[in-house]
């Protein structure tokens, strides 16, 4: 089939385990490209989709290929390699990429069953959220970018006491239970795909105040890998040097425990990586401004872009804490990846013109 102006998308992974963050941070994605994404109009409601007017967001729970029962049945869960199906995930991922439109499956999250397909045209951004974005050796040599969403086993318990007891009812002990019963598989099959991650957001307890437990506030690093290709690394004051900054004073409000910034080189599974670290959180959000002020290499478009984010979006979770800031950024990075990829087609016409 030819079409002359075949849509070739730039593919964007997102990995982490669920309730980790993911749809906050696409919405904070989808925001930085000028639009909010919402479910494909008029099909399934079930539809774990998302589309605006430059990117699609799909789930990569539709690529299950055992279902609810089907999982309970053989004793595998969700995380396992063996209730997806990775060759299936390969192709359509790779059609998108060729511009070409896919019928993919879904997967329902209410009745845990898999729906009738539905079909998804290639878009300016796809990305692939969920599990295993980065466990197949094949869907991972076509991302353009990755990311990992590394949450620490103390918060991430803290979230989802936060959602599962305060909002679904559900007891500390079942949490607790659920956690520990994924952790065999979500160390075997989803942890391990952070070495291959172009930017990791770890998220940690704080460090600001002696023995937390409360998981509030956060110790968050964004770990940016070196020499990959249209992405170049956000630094604080001084490129590759290492820095210990606390911002609170004159400029910037901080009630107790404060806000650490720490920046500088490392490595990361033998990769040279940067780390930007952010421990505690922001009192007032107009504030950043002299955060952002002092960072250099953000992508943004005009001064106070990424502060101008925050504050759009003031209501998200981690709104006032690194994993905002560091979401937002690599927002813009996404953003700034996109633009040089198609500038750089622009500037090939011969190879354009073999699409
Ligand atoms: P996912 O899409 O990975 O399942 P969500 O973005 O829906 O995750 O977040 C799930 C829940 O986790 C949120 O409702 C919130 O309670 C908690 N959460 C997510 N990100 C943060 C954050 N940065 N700070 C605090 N809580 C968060
Ligand atoms: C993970 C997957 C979901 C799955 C859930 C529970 O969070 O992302 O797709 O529904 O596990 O799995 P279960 O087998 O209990 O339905």
């Amino acid at each position: 089939q030819v079409s002359c102006s075949v849509e070739k998308p730039v593919v964007i992974g997102l990995a982490a385990d669920s309730g980790c963050g993911k749809s906050t941070f696409m919405r904070r994605l989808t925001s930085v490209f000028g639009g909010a994404a919402e479910p494909p109009k008029g099909g399934n409601p079930d539809s774990n989709t998302l589309i605006s007017d430059t990117t699609t967001v799909i789930c990569l729970d539709d690529y299950h290929s055992l279902d609810r029962t089907g999982r309970k049945e053989k004793g595998v869960t969700a995380l396992d390699p063996r209730a997806n199906n990775f060759d299936l995930m390969y192709e359509q991922v790779k059609a998108i990429k060729e511009g070409q439109a896919i019928e993919k499956p879904i997967y329902n999250h209410v009745t845990g069953l898999l729906d009738p397909p539905e079909v998804i045209t290639p878009p300016k951004i796809f990305v692939i959220e969920g599990l295993h974005p980065m466990f197949d050796e094949r869907v991972r040599d076509l991302l353009d970018f990755s990311i990992y969403l590394d949450i620490s086993d103390e918060v991430k318990f803290a979230w989802k006491i936060q959602r599962d007891m305060a909002e679904r009812g559900h007891s500390l002990e079942s949490i607790q239970a659920s956690i520990e019963a994924r952790k065999p598989d979500f160390d075997a099959f989803i942890d391990p795909q952070k070495q291959y991650a172009d930017a990791v957001i770890e998220v940690l307890p704080t460090q600001l105040i002696p023995d937390d437990n409360e998981g509030k506030v956060l110790r968050v690093k964004l770990i940016m890998k070196e020499g990959v290709k249209h992405f170049n690394p956000v630094y604080l004051f001084d490129e590759g040097s290492s820095i210990s900054w606390v911002p609170c004073g004159r400029k910037l409000t901080c009630s107790y425990p404060g806000i650490k910034f720490a920046y500088g080189p490392d490595t990361y599974f033998g990769h040279e990586v940067s780390v930007l670290e952010m421990d505690g959180q922001f009192d007032r959000l107009d504030e950043l401004i002299y955060v952002e002020s002092h960072l250099s290499n953000l992508s943004t478009k005009f001064y106070g872009e990424v502060t101008q984010q925050m504050l759009k979006h003031a209501d998200f979770p981690g709104s006032n804490n690194g994993t905002g800031l560091f979401q937002t950024i690599v927002g813009l990075k996404i953003r700034d990846l996109y633009e040089q990829i198609v500038a750089e087609r622009a500037d090939a016409p011969a190879e354009a013109a073999k699409v």
